[in-house]
């Protein structure tokens, strides 16, 4: 597989790679719209990675070029690199070089070529893939010695300042720091993250991606929306974050609010101590109780943060009608995925019943994706 990338890397810049990073999707558990709320989330790295063949550059230009988008090399001044310049999915690894060299850090021009598994558009996460990709191997080809965390840190800089996306720190963490067989235990206001054991296979189970290949366009300035909504729901309540409230605290707080903005406050409320809960039982070897958990967080992702819709909805009633132990919508909402926990001896049935409501609903054909904790960033070769 390398050889092919190689071979690809010679095509499109001539010579040999210095050597070749890989970093993967990810799909995330259990916590979420928690980490712009400092406060917890879950996510698993998969097996599918975005692939990077790297080679420095000493004339300050930064090639680029992917396998998926295909077309002429992006040729960029890293000298000239300013947010909001580049507008394609350059604008990613791009955006990792300028928030290097933002940091302080020894950067300089390189020739990439990228080819990854990663589904696009479907809340997996290419996008934090292709930035720890390039993060990593800045930082194995400069000797910067970053580690996962600060790295997963500069992506995030790179995708909210130079992509101009405004999303939290999980998906740069997992893709950086994840590790295989456990899910990433993050502590955002602490910057902090544990390896928490996460092996469905050895409990008899499958943990399911649904994809529905649906993306509604509210998706962008709706996220924005809600991270507003939780802004300002903050400020009413005198509270630094969300993070800082309770369940418990939570019907006072709820007195305390405008109608519109309670809901939102008891998904984040409940979801960091469904992040909790989950992580107390994957600790103790009880995977199983994952599932009546992803089927409350479900629910408060659909009536509370309203960030379902009908195609994700279906998958999770037809998942959990087929046998499912629990399913919900992962990622940030709007459509993309959901995940399903069933008994391995019935996954199949389970995948079949999800993709013939779909057909009956006259919905697109779902793509069904096991996952296997995999590895965060590294080099390969
Ligand atoms: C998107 C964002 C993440 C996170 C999730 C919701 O994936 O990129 O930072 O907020 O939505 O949990």
């Amino acid at each position: 597989m390398n050889d092919a990338l190689r071979t690809a890397f010679a095509a499109v810049h001539g010579g040999r790679p210095e050597g070749i990073w890989a970093a993967p999707g990810r799909v995330n558990l259990i916590g979420e719209h928690t980490d712009y709320n400092d406060g917890f989330a879950l996510p698993v790295a998969l097996a599918q990675t975005t692939r990077l063949a790297a080679r420095r550059r000493t004339d300050g230009r930064l090639r680029l070029h992917s396998a998926q988008a295909g077309g002429p090399v992006v040729d960029l001044a890293v000298a000239d690199l300013t947010p909001g310049a580049v507008t394609t999915w350059a604008a990613y690894p791009a955006g990792v070089v300028w928030a290097l060299g933002e940091a302080g850090h020894r950067t300089g021009g390189a020739d990439l070529h990228f080819d990854s598994t990663v589904p696009t558009g479907a809340g997996l996460s290419s996008s934090a893939a292709l930035e720890c990709a390039v993060a990593r191997a800045y930082d194995d080809l400069h000797g910067l010695g970053l580690g996962p965390p600060a790295l997963a840190r500069i992506a995030q800089r790179a995708e909210n300042a130079f992509a101009g996306v405004p999303c939290g720190v999980m998906d740069q963490m997992a893709s950086s720091c994840c590790a295989a067989g456990a899910a990433l235990h993050l502590d955002v206001r602490a910057g902090s993250h544990e390896h928490v054991p996460f092996d469905p296979e050895a409990a008899g189970l499958r943990l399911l991606i649904v994809d529905t290949r649906v993306t509604h366009d509210l998706g962008d300035g709706a996220y924005a929306a809600l991270r507003a909504g939780c802004e300002r729901a903050c400020a009413l309540l005198g509270l630094a974050a969300l993070r800082d409230l309770s369940p418990d605290q939570l019907p006072r707080a709820e007195r305390m609010l405008p109608a519109r903005l309670r809901p939102l406050v008891r998904h984040v409320v409940t979801e960091n101590a469904r992040v909790a809960e989950a992580v107390a039982h994957l600790k103790a070897g009880r995977v199983a109780e994952l599932g009546p958990i992803l089927n409350s967080a479900h629910a408060s992702l659909r009536d509370d943060y309203r960030v379902s819709c009908p195609e994700t909805d279906l998958a999770v009633d037809s998942a959990v009608a087929a046998g499912a132990l629990g399913a919900r919508i992962t990622g940030g909402g709007f459509g993309g995925c959901v995940i399903a926990l069933v008994a391995a001896d019935r996954a199949e049935q389970m995948g079949a019943a999800v993709t013939a409501a779909f057909r009956g609903a006259g919905y697109r054909e779902p793509h069904l994706i096991p996952v296997t904790a995999a590895p965060g960033a590294r080099r390969i070769e």
